[in-house]
């Protein structure tokens, strides 16, 4: 059995020199003596991958990670050779191979290292299982820090910390719990103001320290598979991140009510509970859009059945919901049912499809529903019959969303609580053992579960979620962070999860408001609404053995709260689809920590607490009972209190007040926030006019707002509208911009449009040059002007 290997080892091995090279258009691979070869291919001229063997060639090159489609090509390339090392240019980067040892180093073109190798790339032969162990360490500079890697539960810099990939199903994690649902193995290094990143594409179990286990020395390292790792040179952490995501792929546009509130529970059943919540949250408007259905609407946890003793007639049930607005959601399990009566486990047997031990039996573990065997999804004949069994369910219920969940896989009752080692996989035709398929398994689960759901919900876009994950993943799904617990040191641990998913590529992604195992008190469940609402997903959920916990459990001063602020996020819905948007398009992630908003800063480099929310506006959790307020960083720049419209000067750390029902949220000087009027579920309402918040600054500012269908694929082919609003605020005037693109037409005809912040009194307003008629004194008092959404310039002069 192998263990948490320590990283230097006497018996580790060491590449020898290196004795030919050869280049193959973008790559150049390296042989040494001892048969070492590594193949480093210029992708861009920012991103390098480095590929090692130790056999003397490679084996196929396959990786469920990378998206086909992502960007490659380069400016420049060129091989020189230098005494005693061999440099490899780009455009950006310089990249230099030891000749004594193959170790590697990075440099900017100004010769200053980005990333050096310490002991380099070495290994560990594995005479269990065979191929290696393979390992790589790096120096560390001073002062340098560490960001990504998925869902850990710790502070957000990782510096001094060691993680390790391999999904768990982790029931009521801890702070600092180790391994997680998620493997992410990818990670942002920033030192003298310049970012990079690694993406260590390994789907083994592996392991990540940063300057834990030695001072100076950041290390990562995988119990099987290859050592296979992309440069990214920033020198940004947008540059980094952005590219990462672009490597590993970007979702579609989820339909806009996904980005609405969600309520779940374990679970709601029968028929009459679940349109009882429903009623209620219409009856107390609290804006809702999707309602979940737990294991229990099956029958006896078989997937893809319903019990129909609580669930008589779905369909009828669904579309009663649907018409009030409610989507329904479903959760479906890997494990299925070992019943020779059961029409899924029947034709799994049938055809072959469950994964088997390496001699010969079917892997069976217990689950929900008992023994079950667990479809292979690793074999694309077997996703592709998966997702023909979303047929009835989607196309005939009209469940609008699926919920895949113990996709670790999880196995009950057993010490290691997922499969054994031997377990075989198809891996796409790139047969293997569980040990390589394992962290990808989740993933490849919620795939096939995306294209069924896909294929029968079209014309509209499908919603899917997943609870274990790798890297890449998030072209299929979105995702939650598991059993959390109801206690303020879970809230903490929410808020650091959502924003380290979302800089890891994964931005989609939300806790389960409230805690999901224990009960919160009214405060606690307030306080995770308030950021809850800030997250891209955004769901309460609750394993409903410790009482209720809709928002009116909790008393009527809790309710309120709830109200107004999933009201919010209702207003918030186009600001909210426009980073979403921005997500899709550039891989920009949604929640932005303040080390990535302004890493120039190094205020920002150990903040855990404070994000930005899209672009533009600032929220900071509370984080403890009775709180009056808190101390925060704000980082540099103008910002407006949006709770009192208060103007503060960032770049230094301040006391903020709140009472309970506010948590501080500021709103970037310059911004235009656009919203729509509360509705208790998206497309309640004909939308008459757009709000904008205006806030006033000094100087320039951009913002943008991206519309379209709110569902289907129309936006594909130009359907969309993206107004791109310029504002230059002067000391007596201040002009907004217009510039439209795409072929969508909004059903709206005016904006209307909020001043904040102007520091003079209204004399004139002009529309595209020209003088217009607004009555001066009700405009000093509200603040605001309705006008025609066809303008391309606005003046409003003092
Ligand atoms: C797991 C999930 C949880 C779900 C429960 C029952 O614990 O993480 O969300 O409610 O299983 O399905």
């Amino acid at each position: 059995m192998i263990t948490n290997t320590e990283l230097e080892y006497k018996g580790d091995l060491y590449p020898s020199k290196i004795v030919s090279y050869t280049q193959d258009v973008d790559s150049v691979y390296f042989y040494t003596d001892n048969n070492v070869i590594l193949k480093l291919t210029v992708l861009r001229d920012s991103l390098i991958r480095f590929r090692f063997t130790t056999k003397g060639y490679f084996s196929n090159d396959f990786s469920y990670a990378i998206d086909k489609s992502h960007s490659h090509g380069y400016n420049h390339l060129e091989i020189s050779e230098e005494t005693t090392y061999y440099k490899i240019t780009t455009t950006k980067i310089v990249c230099k191979i030891q000749k004594a040892d193959l170790r590697a180093s990075i440099l900017d073109l100004k010769e200053n290292i980005i990333l050096e190798d310490e002991l380099g790339f070495h290994w560990e032969e594995c005479y269990e299982f065979g191929g290696n162990i393979v390992k790589m360490s790096k120096s560390s500079r001073d002062g340098e820090c560490f960001y990504g890697l998925g869902d850990k539960a710790t502070q957000l810099n990782l510096k001094g910390k060691r993680v390790e990939n391999f999904a768990t199903d982790q029931y009521a994690f801890q702070k600092e719990q180790e391994p997680l649902y998620k493997a992410v193995p990818f990670y942002i290094g920033l030192h003298h103001k310049q970012a990079y990143g690694i993406f260590f594409d390994n789907t083994f179990q592996s392991f990540f320290d940063f300057c834990h286990e030695r001072r100076n020395v950041t290390s990562f390292w995988a119990h099987g598979g290859e050592m296979n790792y992309y440069f990214f040179y920033g020198p940004s952490m947008q540059d980094v991140v952005t590219s990462y995501t672009d490597l590993t792929g970007k979702p579609e546009l989820p339909p806009l009510w996904a980005l609405g509130y969600h309520q779940c529970k374990w679970s709601y059943y029968p028929e009459s509970n679940v349109k009882e919540v429903a009623a209620k949250f219409r009856e107390l408007q609290i804006p809702c859009d999707a309602i979940y259905l737990d294991i229990d609407y099956m029958e006896g946890f078989r997937c893809f059945t319903w019990n129909k003793e609580y669930f008589p007639d779905p369909k009828r049930m669904v579309s009663e919901l649907a018409e009030d607005g409610f989507k329904t959601i479903v959760i479906i399990d890997p494990g299925i049912k070992i019943d020779k009566d059961y029409w899924v486990y029947k034709e799994a047997l049938a055809k072959d499809y469950f994964c088997k031990r390496a001699d010969g039996p079917y892997m069976k573990g217990k689950v929900w529903p008992g023994e079950c065997n667990f479809p292979d999804f690793t074999n694309p004949e077997v996703r592709e019959w998966w997702a023909g069994l979303f047929k009835e369910l989607i196309s005939e219920i009209g469940v609008k969303g699926v919920w895949n969940d113990m996709n670790e896989p999880a196995v009950m009752e057993v010490p290691n609580k997922t499969f054994p080692n031997d377990v075989r996989h198809d891996y796409d035709g790139n047969p293997c053992s569980h040990r390589k398929a394992h962290n990808i398994y989740g993933t490849q689960m919620a795939r096939a579960t995306y294209h069924g759901v896909k294929r029968f919900a079209y014309p509209k876009r499908p919603f899917i979620i997943t609870r274990s994950a790798y890297s890449g993943a998030q072209r299929y799904t979105s995702s939650w962070t598991g059993d959390n617990v109801a206690s303020w040191e879970h809230l903490w641990i929410a808020n650091i999860q959502v924003q380290r998913m979302s800089i890891s590529g994964m931005g989609f992604t939300g806790s389960d408001i409230g805690g999901f195992a224990e009960q919160p008190t009214g405060e606690l469940y307030a306080r995770w609404i308030q950021l809850g609402v800030f997250h891209p997903f955004c769901r309460t959920h609750s394993s409903g053995d410790h009482g209720n916990q809709e928002p009116w459990a909790f008393d009527e001063e809790v309710i309120d709260i709830t109200r107004k602020f999933v009201s919010l996020r209702y207003q918030l819905l186009p600001y909210l689809y426009t980073m979403f948007w921005q997500y899709i398009e550039e891989g920009t992630p949604m929640l932005k920590p303040l080390v990535y908003f302004d890493q120039e800063d190094i205020q920002t480099h150990y903040r855990n607490d404070e994000f930005i929310f899209g672009n533009q506006i600032l929220v900071c959790p509370i984080l403890e009972p009775n709180a009056q307020g808190r101390r925060m960083y704000v980082p540099k720049g103008q910002w407006y209190n949006y709770w009192n419209n208060t103007l503060v000067k960032g770049g230094k750390e301040m006391w903020v007040d709140t009472k309970f029902d506010e948590i501080p949220v500021f709103v970037k000087a310059g911004a235009i926030i656009p919203k729509y009027p509360v509705q208790q579920y998206v497309g309640e309402i004909e939308i008459e006019e757009l709000t904008l918040d205006v806030y006033y600054k000094e100087g320039k500012e951009k913002s943008v707002v991206y519309e379209d269908g709110q569902d289907g694929y129309d936006y594909k082919k130009g359907r969309f509208s993206l107004l791109s609003f310029q504002m230059t605020g002067k000391e007596k005037e201040l002009s907004i911009q217009l510039h439209k693109d795409g072929k969508f037409n909004t059903n709206y005809s005016k904006f209307k449009i909020n001043f904040i912040g102007l520091p003079f009194e209204v004399q004139k307003v002009r529309i595209d040059n020209e003088d217009v008629e607004f009555d001066t004194n009700s405009f000093n008092i509200e603040q605001s002007l309705l006008i025609s959404k066809e303008f391309s310039v606005l003046h409003i002069i003092g």
